[in-house]
C-alpha cells in the first residue's frame, strides 16, 4: 500500500505530522512518499500542482492531505492559486463523492457554539459532490456586458450545471451510506438540499435523486431548500440523517455543521472515487491566522487518517483503533484552544497528537 503525503501551506505540515506519527506507530505494511502542493509548490516550482505531485497521487492507493492557501497567492492568476492544487487533483482523480461526517462527541458538548441538548449524540453524515457544480461549469470568466442591468459595464460570470449520471451517481452513494448506517442502527434517511424553487440545476437534481430514491424503498428521502436546511442544522441538527447536495451548498453546510461538533477542527473528509481511491483531508483550510504557532487542532486530520485506513487501505481495525484513541485523549480533557472549555486542559498540536499516540500503544 502506498500512501501520498500532501502536506500543503499554512498548518497543514503541522497537522499533517501529528497524523504521520499516529499512523506509524500502527505498524501497518504501508509506504509513504511526501510531496509539495498548494502555495508552497508554486513557490518552489512555479505551479501549485505539479506533475509529479498529481503523479504521486494518481499512483498511491491514498492521499493525506493538509490544506492549501494562504491571503499571499490571492493576487495570483487563478490557475496559479493555492487552491486549484486541490480541486485539480479531486477533477484529475475523479473523486466525486465527499463524505464529511458531523459527530458531536460527549467530551466536546460544551466547546460546541450551540446548547449542549442540540448537539449531545450528534452524527450527521454530509455527502458532498465534488467534482460537478458551480466549481467546475464552463464557461466562466470576466467580461463586458451586453445585456443585463447594465450593458458596457464590467462583469463576471460562472456556469451552474450538472448531469443527469453526475446526480446518480452520488444519489447512490448517498442511498447506500444511509443503508450502511441504518444497518448500524441509524434512521436511514437522506435528506437532499437543493434550490429547486428558483434553480434549474436543481430541479433536475431532485427530480434524480427521487428516482433513484426509488430503488431504496428501505430508506427515507426527503428534500429541503437550501436555506432552510442551514436554518435547520443550527436549529435542530440531530433531525438529519444523511444529508445529500452539490458541491457549493455542501461547502457551506460541512463548515456550518462543523461548528455543531465544537470546531472545525474535528471534522474530518474523505473524497471517493469509482475505483475506491481516495483523498483524506479535515474539512478545515490551512488557517493562517493561527500557522507556526503550534496551536491548531491535528484531530480532523488525525480522524481523516482514520477514514483513509477505513475506506482506502482496507484496515477498519486500525482505523476503529485510531477513533477509540480520539475518543480516550478527549476523555482524558486534552483540548486545543479551538476545544477548549472550562475545566480542562489546553494543549497545543503537537502535544495533542503524542497524547493519540499514547493513548495507542499504552
Ligand atoms: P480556514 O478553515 O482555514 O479557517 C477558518 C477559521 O477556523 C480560522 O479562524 C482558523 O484559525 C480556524 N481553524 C481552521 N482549522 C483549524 C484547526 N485545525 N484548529 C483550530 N482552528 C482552526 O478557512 P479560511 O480562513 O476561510 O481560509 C484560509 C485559507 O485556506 C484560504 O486560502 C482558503 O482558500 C484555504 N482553504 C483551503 C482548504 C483546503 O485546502 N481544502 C479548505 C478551506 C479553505
Ligand atoms: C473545502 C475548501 C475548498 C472548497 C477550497 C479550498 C477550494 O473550502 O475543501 O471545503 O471550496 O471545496
Ligand atoms: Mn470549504
Amino acid at each position: 500500500m502506498k500512501i501520498a503525503i500532501l502536506p500543503g501551506d499554512g498548518i497543514g505540515p503541522e497537522i499533517v505530522a501529528e497524523a504521520v506519527k499516529v499512523l506509524n506507530v500502527l505498524d501497518l505494511p504501508f509506504e509513504t512518499e511526501t510531496a509539495l502542493v498548494g502555495g508552497c509548490a508554486y513557490d518552489a516550482y512555479g505551479h501549485p500542482l505539479p506533475d509529479a505531485t498529481l503523479k504521486l497521487a494518481q499512483d498511491a492507493d491514498a492521499t493525506l492531505f493538509g490544506a492549501v492557501g494562504d491571503w499571499k497567492y490571492d493576487t495570483l492568476d487563478r490557475p496559479l492559486r493555492p487552491e486549484q492544487a486541490i480541486l485539480g487533483l479531486r477533477k484529475n482523480l475523479g473523486l466525486f463523492a465527499n463524505f464529511r461526517p458531523a459527530i458531536c462527541y460527549p467530551q466536546l458538548v460544551d466547546a460546541s457554539s450551540l446548547k449542549r441538548e442540540l448537539v449531545a449524540g450528534l452524527d450527521i453524515l454530509i455527502i458532498r459532490e465534488l467534482t460537478g457544480d458551480i466549481y467546475f461549469g464552463q464557461p466562466r470568466g470576466r467580461r463586458i456586458a451586453t445585456d443585463g442591468h447594465f450593458p458596457g459595464a464590467e462583469e463576471a460570470f460562472d456556469t451552474m450545471r450538472y448531469s443527469r449520471p453526475e446526480i446518480e451517481r452520488i444519489a447512490h452513494v448517498a442511498f447506500q451510506a444511509a443503508r450502511k448506517r441504518k444497518a448500524a442502527g441509524g434512521e436511514g434517511r437522506v435528506t437532499s438540499v437543493d434550490k429547486a424553487n428558483v434553480l434549474e440545476t436543481f430541479q433536475l437534481w431532485k427530480d434524480v435523486v427521487t428516482e433513484i430514491g426509488q430503488q431504496y424503498p428501505d430508506i427515507a428521502l426527503d428534500h429541503m431548500y437550501v436555506d432552510n436546511a442551514a436554518m435547520q442544522l443550527v436549529k435542530a441538527p440531530k433531525k438529519f440523517d444523511v444529508v445529500v447536495t452539490g458541491n457549493m451548498f455542501g461547502d457551506i453546510l460541512s463548515d456550518a455543521a462543523a461548528m455543531l461538533t465544537g470546531s472545525i477542527g474535528m471534522l474530518p473528509s474523505a473524497s471517493l472515487n469509482s475505483k475506491g481511491q481516495g483523498l483524506y483531508e479535515p474539512s478545515h483550510g490551512s488557517a493562517p491566522d493561527i500557522a507556526g504557532k503550534g496551536v491548531a487542532n491535528p484531530l480532523a486530520t488525525i480522524l481523516s487518517a482514520a477514514m483513509m485506513l477505513r475506506f482506502s487501505l482496507n484496515q477498519p481495525e486500525a482505523a476503529a483503533r485510531i477513533e477509540k484513541a480520539v475518543d480516550q485523549v478527549l476523555t482524558l480533557g486534552l483540548r486545543t484552544p479551538d476545544i477548549y472549555s472550562e475545566g480542562t486542559k489546553r494543549v497545543g498540536t503537537v502535544e495533542m497528537g503524542d497524547a493519540v499516540v499514547k493513548a495507542l500503544v499504552g
